[in-house]
This record gives C-alpha cells, sequence and structure tokens, in this order.
C-alpha cells in the first residue's frame, strides 16, 4: 500500500495524537534463522541482514508518525544459543552502535536501552550508556532497544528494588500501586506500548514486555524479521487501526498513557 493510505499523526496542543497512528509500537524482531535456512545461509546471514531491515524499520517508523519504537534485539534467554551465534549478535550490537549512532543522533533519535546491564562485556556496556548519554535531550523518535531483556528479569529487579526501599523506610507498603510499580520497571516514565508486532509467525510473547502490555494489541506477520518491509509494517498498523480498544471498559478509548515517576 501506499505511505498516504496510512493516517498520519496530528497532534493537539496537549501533545496527545489524536489519528490511530499508534504512538508506542514494539517489535519482536524474529525468523532470522529461518530466513538464512530458506535461502541455504548461515543463521549469521539472516542476523546481517535484519540489520539492515531495522535501519530501514526505523527510518519508517519516524515518517509513519510512531514516537516511540521499542525492537527486543536479544533476550535474556538467548545467551543458551551456542557460544558462535551469540557472539556474532553481540558483534552486530557493537557494529549497530559504532556504525550508526551518529546518524541517529543527526535524525534526533533518542535512544534508550532496557534489560540487565550487568554481567555485559566492559565495552558493550560503555557503548549502551554512550547511546543514551548522547542522544539523551533528542527530542524526535526515541528508540529503545531491549538488550539483555527479559520481562520476568525486570519485574524480579523492580520487586528487589521495591522491597529495598520498604526495608529502608524510602516507600511505603500501602504505596506499591500499579504507577509507582510501573516507575521501578526499565520502561519508567514511557508510555506501554499500544501495538506489538511479532514476525516470522510465531504467536508468543517470549518474556518481552509482560507488565507493559497488558492492553497492547498484538499483531503477528507471517513473514520473517529479514523480509519486513514497509508494506508489511503499514499493513501491521492498518490492522491496529481496525482494532477497537476498550481497556476493559465499553467505549473504544485512546491509550491511559499517563507517565509514571520512578517511586524511589
Ligand atoms: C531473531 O531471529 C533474532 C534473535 C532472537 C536474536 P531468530 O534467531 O530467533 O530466528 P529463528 O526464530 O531461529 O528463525
Ligand atoms: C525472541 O525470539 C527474542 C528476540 C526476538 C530477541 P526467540 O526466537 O529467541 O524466542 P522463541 O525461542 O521463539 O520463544
Ligand atoms: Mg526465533
Amino acid at each position: 500500500m501506499s505511505e498516504a493510505e496510512v493516517p498520519q499523526s496530528t497532534e493537539t496542543a496537549d501533545d496527545t495524537p489524536t489519528s490511530a497512528v499508534p504512538r508506542h509500537v514494539a517489535i519482536i524482531m524474529d525468523g532470522n534463522g529461518r530466513w538464512a535456512a530458506a535461502h541455504g545461509l548461515p543463521r549469521v546471514e539472516g542476523h546481517r541482514r535484519g540489520v539492515e531491515v531495522l535501519r530501514r524499520t526505523i527510518r519508517a517508523a519516524g515518517e509513519i508518525g510512531i514516537k516511540i519504537i521499542t525492537i527486543f534485539s536479544f533476550s535474556s534467554e538467548n545467551w543458551s544459543r551456542p557460544a558462535a551465534e551469540v557472539g556474532e549478535l553481540m558483534g552486530l550490537l557493537r557494529r549497530f552502535i559504532r556504525n550508526d549512532l551518529a546518524e541517529l543522533h543527526r535524525s534526533g533519535v533518542r535512544v534508550r536501552i532496557i534489560g540487565e546491564r550487568a554481567g555485559l562485556a566492559a565495552d558493550i556496556g560503555r557503548l549502551l550508556v554512550e547511546a543514551e548519554e548522547l542522544t539523551k535531550d533528542n527530542t524526535g523518535l526515541t528508540l529503545v532497544v531491549a538488550f539483555n531483556y527479559g520481562a520476568r528479569q525486570e519485574i524480579a529487579r523492580a520487586a528487589r528494588r521495591i522491597a529495598e526501599d520498604v526495608a529502608q523506610g524510602r516507600l511505603k507498603p500501602a504505596d506499591v500501586t500499579i504507577d509507582s510499580v510501573g516507575g521501578y520497571l526499565d520502561t519508567a516514565d514511557l508510555p506501554d506500548p499500544d501495538l506489538i508486532i511479532r514476525t516470522s509467525g510465531e504467536q508468543r510473547l517470549s518474556n518481552f514486555l509482560l507488565w507493559q502490555s497488558a492492553y497492547s494489541e498484538l499483531v503477528f506477520v507471517p513473514v520473517n524479521w529479514p523480509d519486513f518491509d514497509r508494506a508489511v509494517f503499514e499493513g501491521a498498523i492498518r490492522e491496529y487501526q481496525q482494532r477497537e480498544r476498550r481497556f476493559c471498559g465499553l467505549a473504544a478509548k485512546t491509550a491511559p498513557t499517563t507517565p509514571v515517576k520512578t517511586g524511589s
């Protein structure tokens, strides 16, 4: 479909999106290995091609009018893959940040990383901090990279910090609420995803954004990530636009997206 067929985002004075373009889209980029196998190539070729597709997708997201895009790049469970594949994936992340950070910064993209930092190679830890620091004042698209991310681990980490704050008298048990818990998660201050897209035809979340996806619309597309393109992206957004979001009430509404403050 043509670009013009996806309604573009328009904004009111209070910065509330008024069109049906999802404000926050999260993507589970899956199927690199199957794409490679189908082309008689080693799995790493699927991952390499996947990085190119990611670049194009980030550009498309900004053009479509999406404000926040979250991508699942490496899960807490992906360490269980063969060491050689894990090494390739780490190398691709290093190269992505080294090669693309300056361009992302020039385009006004704000980078945010979610996931566990402890235990990562020191140089990767430094690259993640550099990406966030360099771009923190940018006001364009927010790119959230879920790296070494698992939602259960994120929730457990938040629970640990809440327990510490209660033990230290900084937080009262009665103040442990949906909003304050949200503020302890890695995604503190980010609105929940309106739309989660998973490629490759698998229909599961695989430990991605379990708290934040409570009311997200889920769209599963049958193409492997290396074949994801603008037409498939816009098709997923059109499917989202046909859904009626009810949030357990009776009438369709826009998302309750009040930013939450950290409780510590
Ligand atoms: C997604 O593709 C990339 C990562 C999980 C890092 P996969 O590597 O999971 O590809 P399939 O699912 O084996 O095809
Ligand atoms: C989820 O995909 C993780 C990422 C896309 C980074 P996986 O391919 O690792 O998940 P499963 O094994 O299909 O659940
Ligand atoms: Mg997979």
